[in-house]
């Protein structure tokens, strides 16, 4: 990968399809050796760009999904307990329990191994979803790509792998963290971005359907909701019309399938009447302009 051109052009064969700006901190991100933090709305790509850099570079995708309560050892290695007992209950007084045998690598150690093929992609995905003390670890993990084992000592990385950090930005994440990244917001696409996704993801969509439905969602995103559409509900719901064998959008069928774009009720019903009739004239006008 010689350019910011090439990668954008090489994620977008894999079916990854990125604005100049989110190309060029990837390009830096791996040409620096520096973690990539990506804060955005939901269902735009985050998680799908760390599947499309491993998959480009064919390196393995290390996936740790964060979750409240995520503590530093569940993210590290956990001691296979009961076989440990069972060694040590057999008097087998040779056994080590504390070697590989009974170690139980989860995707922090696990990145931090060699690997066949070249450094990892570590995804560490929705990182808002901890708290700060599991930052502060982690922190510590990624300035020196190192973990520790009490029992055998630390693990070093022989390469450090490429780090991907996503958030929905529920909460704040540390200042301490971000420096060490380099920092990119991932917006909902454009119309014309909107359209090449879709056509990367549900080729089999026709044109003037697709344009409906990217058309309509956009629209969408700028009514007061509760939880605007990602890109996923724009693919999803394409693939639903698509299922139905509709040609084009009308205030019935937009009825009928609304629950593929929009997951809360009162949502749904801000739709309902004129409201979606409107959207849908405004959505026409604007590609026929
Ligand atoms: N730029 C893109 N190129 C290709 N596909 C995309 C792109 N953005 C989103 N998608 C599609 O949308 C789906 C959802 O994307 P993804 O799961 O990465 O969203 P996310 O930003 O991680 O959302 P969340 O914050 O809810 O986890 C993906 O499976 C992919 O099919
Ligand atoms: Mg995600």
């Amino acid at each position: 990968m010689d350019s910011i051109d090439d990668l954008q052009a090489r994620l977008g064969k894999g079916g990854y399809i990125c604005d100049r700006a989110l190309a060029t901190v990837t390009f830096l991100a791996l040409k620096l050796g520096r973690p990539l933090f990506l804060e955005g709305e939901a269902g735009t790509g985050k998680t799908e760009i760390a599947k499309a850099i491993a998959a480009m570079l064919g390196r393995r995708l290390i996936r740790l999904q964060c979750y409240e309560g995520l503590d530093a050892s569940t993210a590290v290695y956990e001691w296979n307990f009961a076989a440990q007992m069972i060694a040590i209950r057999s008097g087998d007084s040779k056994a080590d329990v504390f070697s590989d045998e009974y170690l139980i690598a989860r995707p922090l150690l696990e990145a931090m191994l060699p690997q066949e093929g070249g450094a990892p992609v570590l995804l560490i995905d929705e990182i808002d979803r901890t708290d700060a003390p599991f930052e502060a670890f982690l922190l510590e993990a990624l300035s020196d790509f190192q973990v520790t084992i009490p029992e055998r000592g630390p693990v070093t990385a022989p390469q450090p792998p490429i780090v991907i950090l996503t958030s929905n930005r529920t909460r704040e994440v540390h200042d301490a963290l971000k420096r060490r990244c380099l920092y990119h917001w991932v917006g909902y696409p454009d119309f014309d971005r909107e359209m090449e996704i879709l056509h990367a993801r549900a080729p089999e969509a026709a044109k003037e359907l697709s344009q409906e439905v990217v058309a309509f969602v956009q629209r969408l995103r700028g009514e007061d909701l509760f939880k605007k559409p990602g890109v996923a509900e724009t693919i999803d719901w394409a693939k639903c019309l698509l299922a139905l064998d509709v040609l084009s959008l009308s205030p019935e069928v937009i009825a009928d399938t609304l629950g593929a774009v929009l997951k809360y009720q009162d949502d749904i019903q801000k739709l309902q009447g004129s409201a979606a009739k409107k959207i849908l004239d405004d959505a026409r006008a604007a590609i026929s302009a």
